[in-house]
């Protein structure tokens, strides 16, 4: 019991949910001193295989992959299927011989997947793994318990329990992961819009916006800053130019020269993001702010709005000021055509140490071939799908 409560703490700290998987699979696996084991998960009309493990197979090949039960591949839900049978009935089922299945149990074993594998499997335990509402989320299967000399024997039906309550607590662990994600996407897509929104005024592109983010994110992560910087940033970052809700179109889409009075009102975005955000308790708001803030500052102290100088820029602003003028600088805007890659290098290297802080320049050029990969994959100016 002490050992499942460990388990339990440990599950709920997880947040990367392959790993979790893995960690529950061979927690079970011990529990039970079962070779083999895979996860499913109900995903619709599907069981999806999750997670496979298989002792004996990953001796034979020294690679753990088997041909057929590969996660990632799905089989039909059926209650033909004893996976498909648990999953949709929450029934556990434990026999100590799956080649001789009771003529009148509705499921039967597919003993393709042995053949494939170049396996046998004996004794199998498979419970579902429900959450407190009762819905089930997957099934864990268990194969070939193993005594002390290596011989397969039943699993004891003492274990049931035990490898359920372990299923629950997967199945409670994967709906907050899950959970996690779907906000997290939501909260990025909602801010990705509401700066495309803002920038709607100004001639930048959703594009723009995406790549000055990873930009940031792949800079941060270069100059050692810890991973929850790094996605706290890869956030803020999109939001640089909000304040920009505030200028004037006149102002933003005029084509020509500004005047200085008029320069002087442009600049005002940053004041205006940074009042956007004030008062806000949540970090990547509060980052947000800072960098609407900071993203004009230049290191030698010439830049605007309050002619900070070296450190005494926050490096977010000081990151996102250089992945905002380099993408300025690649892509082409309507005062100017896109600059090869090397004419921006240039451009960049000239800068480090009066515009840039020159850490900053070198952590972006180590970092060119993530770089380029992400204006690659956000090249064209499309507008938010
Ligand atoms: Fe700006
Ligand atoms: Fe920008």
């Amino acid at each position: 019991m002490a050992r499942l409560n460990q388990i339990g703490i440990a599950l709920s700290s997880e947040r990367d949910l392959d790993k979790l998987l893995s960690t529950i699979l061979s927690e079970a696996r011990k529990f039970t001193s079962a070779e083999a084991g895979t996860l499913y998960s109900v995903e619709g009309d599907k069981l999806r295989f999750l997670v496979t493990q298989n002792d004996a197979l990953d001796q034979l090949d020294g690679r753990g992959a088997y041909p057929i039960s590969t996660p990632g591949q799905s089989m039909p839900l059926s209650r033909e299927s004893m996976a498909g049978y648990v999953a949709l009935t929450g029934e556990v089922i434990n026999l100590p011989d799956v080649y001789a299945i009771p003529p009148d149990r509705p499921y039967r074993f597919n003993s393709e997947y042995d053949r494939l594998d170049g396996y046998h499997s004996q004794s199998m335990l498979m419970v579902p793994m429900t959450e407190p509402d009762g819905t089930i989320l997957g099934v864990l299967q268990l194969i070939n318990a193993l005594d002390g000399a290596g011989q397969v024997v039943p699993f004891e039906s003492r274990w049931e329990g035990l490898v359920m309550s372990l299923a629950s607590q997967a199945a409670v662990a994967i709906r907050n992961v899950r959970l996690t994600d779907e906000l997290k996407a939501a909260y990025l897509d909602t801010v990705l819009r509401l700066s495309v929104a803002a920038e709607y005024k100004d001639h930048d592109t959703a594009n723009h916006i995406r790549r000055m983010a990873q930009y940031s994110a792949v800079i941060a992560e270069e100059l050692g800053l810890d991973a929850q910087q790094v996605e706290t940033l890869r956030c803020a970052a999109p939001m640089h130019d909000v304040g920009k809700i505030g200028v004037p179109e006149t102002i933003l889409q005029k084509p020509g020269k500004l005047t200085e009075q008029e320069y002087d009102e442009m600049k005002r975005h940053t004041e205006m993001g940074a009042s956007i955000f004030e008062g806000s308790d949540a970090p990547v708001l509060r980052m947000s702010g800072t960098i609407a803030l900071t993203h004009h500052e230049k290191y030698d102290g010439t830049g605007y709005p309050r002619g900070l100088r070296g450190a005494e820029i926050p490096i977010e602003g000081q990151i996102a000021a250089l992945a905002d003028v380099f993408d300025a600088l690649s892509t082409a805007r309507c005062y100017k055509p896109a600059f090869p890659v090397e004419k921006c290098l240039e451009i960049l290297r000239e800068s480090a140490g009066s515009h840039f802080n020159p850490e900053v320049v070198e952590a972006f050029i180590r970092r060119l071939h993530d770089i380029l990969a992400i204006r690659e994959r956000y090249a064209s100016a499309q507008a938010l799908r």
